[in-house]
């Protein structure tokens, strides 16, 4: 596959992150919940270091429920505080208040005991691209954007999103890149949409996606492609030699694979997640 990550750009996106994190209490790591491994920068612990994080499994809405559980356990249990999000809705961003406060609770209880006065806490949003960082600033901040570019130390022109008194955010998310060397979170991450697809052959994305719901979303893929059971057992050409005609495509199989890939990111196969929690020990 000729998928290159290039180690530019991760220099330079680590830098701009590295210099702002000096700026806030608290990194919110967005991962897409469908993705949970695949959406993460595997850089990010030796970027972030010390600097107090809460995960943020967004997209909710998009991933199979069950799996999210798994997940957001997973993450607790690895000592990380977690949420699942859909950035998209309001009611789910008002989590994130009371739940920074509890990432920073020995902070805000240490200066109380000193006496400064309690502050908004200053957050900054990390994550790759397409998984929802301005949609995220856009629901938690409204309309009202503060023009304090005037922080100590902060960048001229730098600007702080408010939203209430209570939180703070850099209005700038830090972009950091996933790794793809690996064929399956290539495709896994261009089925989603975080990667363009033209860096990827339609039919091996399409096959991939026939592969990961005949596992483990077989009702799903039945009802949307009118498939019997037995039709499941086929050879994944074959299924999708079958969906092809079904769909009137006849043996344009590039434009069946089209459709495929579309109508999996619209909705229409359902929710799904493709990082298995099962299959974490692999
Ligand atoms: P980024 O800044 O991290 O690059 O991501 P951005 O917010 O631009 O979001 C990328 C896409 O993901 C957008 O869709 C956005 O609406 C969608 N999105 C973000 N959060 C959620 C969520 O929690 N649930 C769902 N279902 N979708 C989410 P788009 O198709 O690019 O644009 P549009 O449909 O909003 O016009």
């Amino acid at each position: 596959m000729s998928i290159q990550w290039f180690p530019g750009h991760m220099a330079k996106a680590r830098r701009e992150v590295s210099e702002k994190l000096k700026f806030v209490d608290i990194v919110f790591e967005l991962i897409d919940a469908r993705l949970p491994l695949s959406s993460r920068n595997p850089m990010l612990d030796q970027i972030v270091q010390q600097k107090p994080r809460l995960i943020l499994l967004n997209k909710a809405d998009l991933a199979d429920p069950n799996q999210t559980n798994l997940w957001v356990n997973y993450f607790r249990e690895q000592g990380y505080p977690v949420l699942a999000l859909t950035a998209k809705s309001d009611k789910s961003v008002k989590q994130i208040i009371p739940a920074s406060k509890k990432v920073l609770a020995e902070k805000i209880a240490r200066d109380n005991e000193r006496g400064i006065k309690p502050r908004a806490i200053r957050a900054m949003v990390l994550g790759i691209p397409n998984v929802g960082k301005s949609t995220l600033l856009n629901h938690l901040a409204g309309k009202k954007v503060a023009s304090t570019g005037n922080r100590p130390g902060v960048t001229k022109g730098q600007q702080w999103l408010r939203f209430g008194s209570q939180l703070e955010l850099l209005d700038t998310p830090g972009i950091l890149w996933p790794k793809f060397e690996d064929p399956a979170v290539g495709k896994k991450l261009a089925l989603t949409g975080a990667i363009k697809d033209d860096l990827l052959h339609l039919d091996d994305l399409a096959l991939y996606e026939l592969e990961m719901f005949s596992r483990f979303y077989p009702e799903q893929l039945k009802e949307r492609y009118k498939l019997t059971e037995d039709d499941l057992f086929k050879e994944l050409p074959e299924l999708l030699m079958l969906i092809s005609e079904k769909r009137g495509f006849r043996d344009d199989y590039e434009r069946a694979s089209e459709m495929l890939i579309l109508e999996l990111r619209q909705g229409k196969l359902g929710r799904y997640t493709l990082d298995r929690f099962e299959e974490l020990s692999e």
